[in-house]
């Protein structure tokens, strides 16, 4: 078949006509479909039914599959998914929906900052594929923001001012603007700060965005109020509507965007309500920028 492209936003989002998400694809149209999330950012399948299998399979053509490890607070024991999928549902083992005042829970709601995925990770995730299993009755939407197009919209000043800055990023600085706080020792040691530029460059297009995330806390040789302030400041511009697209989703859609140059949010949702959403990551080849101990 072929892969058709339709673009959804005046800068970004393409909607994909043409693929059957539950085949191996060909050669061609994998290429395909890695040319338009280098061009659109963020893909949208609409009504593929497909297992976890088939999502991981799909995800596959793109990279390797991101080691989900360092990046909850569930325990293992508690998982709901296998086949290496991220559980982005409010679900639990039982399939109903996790107390309100269940520790995973209240981490999971970290996922309505805006964010890009894994920025907390030295080498922090390519794309990022999410399958809506069960819809939720009210709200729930996601929001992408298109960060190639908030950087050129950025005055030369302030282009050249942060053009080399580099950003700590962690969980809990996410999770910490919300007020969760308490962490073990060992929670302590996985969550520990990594660094990121704030501008990247595209691989293949060399396009230049920002790299913005809610983890990130705190910029390198700038004090932590100036440091938060600045990337507060940034990430009002980025995420003015005019560089957003609004994901209502249908069941069985799968999105899949670019976590390179893109940030996204899920907005609040009934939680009393079934929410399940499963995510396939493909991991990045190479950290933004050396890692040294970060004190
Ligand atoms: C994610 C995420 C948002 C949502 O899967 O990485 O942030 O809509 N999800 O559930
Ligand atoms: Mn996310």
């Amino acid at each position: 078949m072929t892969v058709l492209i339709r673009q959804l936003h005046k800068h970004f989002v393409g909607e994909v006509t043409g693929v059957d998400v539950r085949k191996p694809l060909t050669k061609q149209e994998a290429a395909d479909i890695e040319a338009g999330m280098d061009k659109y950012a963020v893909l949208v399948f609409h009504g593929q039914d497909i297992t976890d299998d088939q999502q991981m399979a799909f995800a596959l053509n793109f990279g390797e599959r991101e080691e989900s490890r360092g990046g909850t607070v569930a325990k293992k024991e508690d998982y709901r998914l296998s086949a290496g999928l991220n559980d982005v549902s409010n679900l639990g083992k039982d399939g109903k929906p996790l107390p309100k005042d269940h520790r995973t829970h209240l981490f999971n709601l970290g996922n309505s900052l805006w964010h890009s995925d894994s920025s907390f990770r030295p080498i922090p995730a390519k794309f990022s594929l999410l399958s809506a299993r069960v819809v939720n009755p009210k709200g729930g939407n996601t929001e992408f923001a298109d960060m190639r197009a908030a950087y050129d919209a950025l005055d030369g000043d302030t282009k050249a001012e942060i053009g080399d800055m580099i950003c700590e990023h962690s969980l809990m600085y996410s999770r910490g603007s919300l007020g969760f706080l308490d962490y073990t020792d060992e929670e302590k040691q996985m969550f520990k700060p990594v660094l990121q530029r704030l501008v990247r460059t595209h691989p293949v297009h060399g396009r230049k965005s920002l790299y913005l995330s809610s983890h990130a806390g705190a910029i390198r040789g700038m004090s932590m109020p100036e440091g938060r302030l600045l990337l507060r400041d940034l990430n009002e511009h980025a995420t003015r509507p005019e560089f957003v697209y609004v994901h209502k989703w249908t069941v069985h859609d799968l999105v899949m965007w670019d976590n390179r140059q893109t940030m996204h949010r899920v907005r609040r949702y009934d939680q009393s309500q079934p929410r399940d959403m499963r995510r396939a990551t493909v991991a990045g080849t190479q950290p933004t920028v050396a890692q040294e101990a970060a004190e």
